[in-house]
């Protein structure tokens, strides 16, 4: 529990975490990897140099102590950075490293005005925190291991297939090395593979691609320019490839259907197109109502195009849309330009009672995210990943 003292010290920070709280965490993240450099190969260097991990832990932190008397404000916060961490693999051990750094940070950056007795309210409260986090996440280690074909730790997975979806975009099929049973993951989870790459150790999440329950897991990988694992697994990813493989995790999963059959409406940008594949792979049979809606550039970067074609023509439930934004002279999309309003306003049904799920880069994100709220879809049943740090969809839509 928490003193009144230290609760008031922390929620005064507030106005200056606000002004301040990104120059905080991107000085944080320079102590810590000088300091501690065994915890660098956790982080993208990518989502570092974009700024969107300094945003992230600052706006997780803001909120933190903005509800620092009433924790269960976060409570919807929580969950992704919770499977976030698991899916990485990140230990108690590592709290008090990201502590001691952080503390350092609001001193180093404030100054004066970060007092002994402010930073000492931050040590009590940070402490309060980790412990809620670590217990949550040993709580989902937990569950990925005890799961049907579950493990905790890394995993070896062998490449038995390699399958090109599209000129960017190529599927690998994993077996696990030890011959056992496949995890019981839910459609929209992803993995984590930890590959050493020049020396380096670096852990990529990717979406699993395919329906539960077949005999490999599918993932499928953009190769994305300058990219280091995309491109290494493009290039050196083969039959035979061993790679270590964290569990599936991720709360960007299918809902199941309520009973009165609400239809699913599945719109994706790009590479955004693989946990919805795995969603639309899973709902398809169920005979459920499905708008499967995807935006690619032109028909030479459009994966899985014949697989959501075969599903669409084998149930009558399924309905495809493929909208191009630079259409080659072959391409057939079914419209040009950008996913609008008025293209998804003719998908959903007058009442917008749907499951609306989106993924893809972020100015369409930002984009579906308004039409989804302006179109009237209710605020819970839109459900949105992000391949990278969460960001703020909303502020200037
Ligand atoms: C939940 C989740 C699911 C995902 N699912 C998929 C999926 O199904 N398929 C998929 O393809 N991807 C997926 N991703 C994205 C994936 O994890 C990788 O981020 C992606 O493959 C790029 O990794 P990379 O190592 O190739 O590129 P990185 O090396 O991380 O680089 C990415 C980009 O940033 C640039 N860059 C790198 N370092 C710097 C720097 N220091 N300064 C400036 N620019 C820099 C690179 O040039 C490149 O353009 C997912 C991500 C998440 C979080
Ligand atoms: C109380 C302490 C912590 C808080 C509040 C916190 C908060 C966050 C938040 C908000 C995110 C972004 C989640 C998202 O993608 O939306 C995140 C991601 C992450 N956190 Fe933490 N975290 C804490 C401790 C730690 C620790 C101890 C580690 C271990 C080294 C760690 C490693 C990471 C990594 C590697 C990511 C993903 C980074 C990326 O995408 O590049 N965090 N955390």
């Amino acid at each position: 529990m928490l003193s009144e003292r230290t609760i008031a010290l922390v929620k005064a920070t507030v106005p200056l975490l606000q002004t301040q709280g990104e120059a905080i965490t991107s000085h944080f993240y320079s102590v810590m990897f000088a300091n501690h450099p065994e915890v660098k190969t956790f982080f993208n260097e990518a989502h570092q140099a974009s700024g969107t991990q300094a945003r992230a832990l600052a706006g997780a932190v803001l909120a933190y102590a903005a509800n620092i008397d009433r924790l269960e404000a976060l409570a919807g916060a929580l969950p992704r950075i919770i499977q976030k961490h698991v899916a990485l693999g990140v230990q108690p051990e590592h709290y008090p490293i990201v502590g001691k750094c952080l503390l350092q940070a609001i001193r180093e950056v404030l100054g004066d005005v970060a007092t002994d007795e402010i930073i000492a309210a931050w040590a009590e409260a940070y402490e309060a925190l980790a412990g809620l986090l670590i217990a949550a996440e040993e709580e989902a280690y937990g569950a990925n291991e005890r799961r049907p074909g579950g493990w905790r730790g890394t995993r070896r997975f062998v490449v038995a297939r390699r399958e090109p979806e599209s000129e960017l975009i190529l599927s690998l099929y994993l077996e696990p090395e030890d011959g056992g049973p496949l995890p019981a993951f839910l459609p929209g989870q992803y993995l984590t593979l930890v590959l050493e790459i020049d020396g380096e150790t670096v852990r990529r999440n990717y979406s699993l691609s395919d329906a539960p329950g077949k005999p490999c897991l599918r993932i499928s990988v953009k190769r994305e320019e300058g990219g280091r694992v995309s491109n290494w697994l493009h290039v050196h990813a083969r039959p035979g490839t061993v790679l270590d493989v964290l569990p599936p995790s991720g709360d960007f999963v299918l809902q199941p259907a309520p009973a009165e059959g609400r239809p699913l409406v599945l719109v994706t940008g790009g590479v955004g197109i693989t946990p919805a594949m795995s969603m639309l792979e899973t709902a398809a049979p169920t005979g459920r109502t499905i708008r499967f809606i995807h935006a690619a550039r032109h028909g030479g970067v459009h994966a899985f195009r014949a697989r959501v074609d075969a599903l669409a023509a084998a149930h009558a439930n399924v309905e495809a849309l493929y909208v191009y934004d630079a259409p080659r002279d072959a391409d057939r999309p079914h419209a040009t330009g950008f996913v609008t309003k008025e293209l998804l306003a003719q998908a959903l049904p007058p009442d917008r009672d749907v499951d609306f799920y989106f993924l893809g880069p972020k100015p369409f994100m930002k984009a579906m995210y308004a039409n989804g709220v302006a179109l009237g879809v209710p605020a819970q049943q839109i459900r949105y990943e992000f391949f990278g740090p969460l960001e703020d969809l909303g502020a200037d839509c």
